[in-house]
């Protein structure tokens, strides 16, 4: 008993003292996949910049053709409005249903980012390559996931309902960091929601599932083409999803054929190969078989387009 407190102690003392971001026990292994090139309208700021050097790997090959590539100073077409999505608040969490019919519960150690990040500040640009995304409404938080439950970065934007104390909150999957297949490291605002405001950095027996996300079905999931996109390369992150993804189909006859993309980590889905035009169609299917088409998805860099329902 005594050595089991004492081991725990000891590594959330560890974890406490892991500095800024994710108390990484131990960093994302490095990918072979191309990060956006440097230069793009969406690295607003020096701070950003610094943030996301600790999340993508230092150095990487730029597969967009030269000629392709978007001038840093391009004016950013993302002015969907992300910001104004609006969720039926009519929706709570618990009617929202799983993912699978048998749930599986998991019980492991909480923790929270060291540091001081706003909510979103802790994760854009960060290993999910969430961009100028902000939480929908009726989510509660966010949270990182070790290797062991980011499954190549196909779960991020999935929602996990999480339980400490009796007290539930439902958070979105948003990056990655260390620890192991049950440990969930939340941002300080989500910690703070989940433990009623408790100071220290982490704490053993949390207990969580995947759930739905609490999105209501009328509002959009957007296509988010990644920075450096183009018909060139294909490069897009589904957003604002109720449920996770499993595939991403590219189709430039309106939907006749469809080409399959492959998650690269950093939950990209890229296309193999140039595209004949500026626009493509865009089908989406969730790892419960919804789906979901985008017609007329603008490849450009950084644009965000919405589909007219959602999984
Ligand atoms: C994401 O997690 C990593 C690893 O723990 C952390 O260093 C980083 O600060 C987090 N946020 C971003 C935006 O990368
Ligand atoms: C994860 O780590 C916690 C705390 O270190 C430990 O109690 C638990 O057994 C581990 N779980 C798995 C599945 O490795």
């Amino acid at each position: 008993m005594a050595l089991k407190y004492l081991a725990l102690n000891l590594l959330l003392q560890g974890l406490a003292l892991a500095g800024d971001g994710c108390p990484a026990v131990r960093p994302p292994a490095p990918i072979s996949e191309p990060a956006p090139p440097a230069a793009t309208p969406e690295t607003a700021s020096s701070t950003e910049a610094a943030v996301q050097v600790s999340a993508v790997p230092t150095t990487f090959s730029v597969r967009v053709s030269p000629s392709a590539m978007p001038s840093p100073d391009a004016p950013s077409t993302d002015t969907t409005g992300v910001d104004s999505v609006s969720v039926s608040p009519t929706i709570p969490p618990a009617a929202s249903g799983t993912l699978s019919a048998a749930a599986e519960k998991f019980t492991g150690l909480g923790t929270r980012y060291g540091g001081t990040c706003t909510e979103e500040d802790c994760w854009n640009s960060g290993a999910c390559s969430f961009v100028g995304y902000n939480l929908p409404a009726g989510i509660d938080g966010s949270t990182c996931v070790s290797e062991d439950i980011w499954n190549n970065g196909a779960n991020c934007g999935g929602c996990i309902s999480v339980t400490y104390k009796g007290k539930t909150i439902t958070v979105m999957v948003t990056n990655l960091t260390g620890g192991n297949a049950t440990h969930l490291d939340m941002t300080p605002s989500t910690w703070a929601k989940l433990t009623n405001g408790y100071s220290g950095g982490g704490v053993d027996g949390i207990v969580w599932e995947w759930v739905t996300c609490p999105i209501a079905q009328t509002t959009p999931l957007f296509i988010k083409m990644h920075a450096g996109s183009s018909k060139y390369w294909f490069a897009a992150t589904v957003e604002n999803a109720r449920e996770r993804t499993a595939k991403v189909e590219v189709s430039s006859d309106k939907g006749s054929t469809w080409k399959e993309t492959s998650l690269k980590n950093y939950n990209m889905y890229v296309l193999d190969g140039v595209l004949p035009d500026n626009t493509a169609y865009v089908r989406v299917t969730s790892i419960s078989g919804s789906q979901v088409i985008v017609p007329d998805v603008d490849l450009s860099s950084g644009v965000v387009t919405k589909a007219s329902k959602n999984y």
